[in-house]
């Protein structure tokens, strides 16, 4: 659902991207912004309604909150609540972090077929290995 949405925001090409320069002076309770995932939320309607307080909120303010927001393990509930407050995507060039993730996500999956490999060599090798005892057995 919510890969769904993004990708009908990016098809409309009309998401504005923010550099954290601009994001920075988001940091205050009348105008507070935070950022999670690279994407951008103006949560300042939010800050009295978080369970968690407005402080923890405050703190970040005007930068990116992913690692705290992840830390305290949000609900599906909570990450559905985002949306609402979505105003745009971090800018490309501010974004670091998440794409050396990516990058090391992606080259964990990849080689994940090969940890099958060698057990699936070993096998092999097993079963010839038993084949040619059972030969020689047979044989004497
Ligand atoms: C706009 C972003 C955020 C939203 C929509 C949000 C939403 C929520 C919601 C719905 C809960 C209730 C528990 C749950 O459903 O997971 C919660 C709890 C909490 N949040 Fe957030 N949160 C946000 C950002 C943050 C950030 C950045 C921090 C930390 C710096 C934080 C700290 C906490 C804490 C500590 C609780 C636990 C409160 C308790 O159980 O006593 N939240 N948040």
């Amino acid at each position: 659902m919510e890969e769904e949405s993004n990708c009908d925001a990016m098809s409309e090409s009309n998401v504005k991207y923010y550099t954290l320069e601009e994001i920075k002076h988001h940091n205050m309770s009348k105008d507070t912004w935070l950022i999670i995932h690279d994407k951008v939320y103006d949560i300042t309607s939010f800050l009295e309604e978080h369970p968690g307080g407005e402080e923890v909120l405050l703190e970040q303010a005007g930068a990116d909150a992913t690692e705290s927001f992840e830390d305290v393990g949000h609900s599906t509930d909570a990450r559905e609540m985002l949306q609402q407050y979505f105003v745009g995507e971090l800018h490309m060039d501010d974004r670091k972090k998440e794409s050396a993730k990516d990058i090391y996500i992606t080259s964990g999956e990849s080689s994940s077929w090969t940890i099958w490999l060698i057990p699936a060599l070993a096998a092999v090798v097993v079963g010839l290995m038993y084949r040619y005892y059972l030969l020689e057995h047979r044989s004497s």
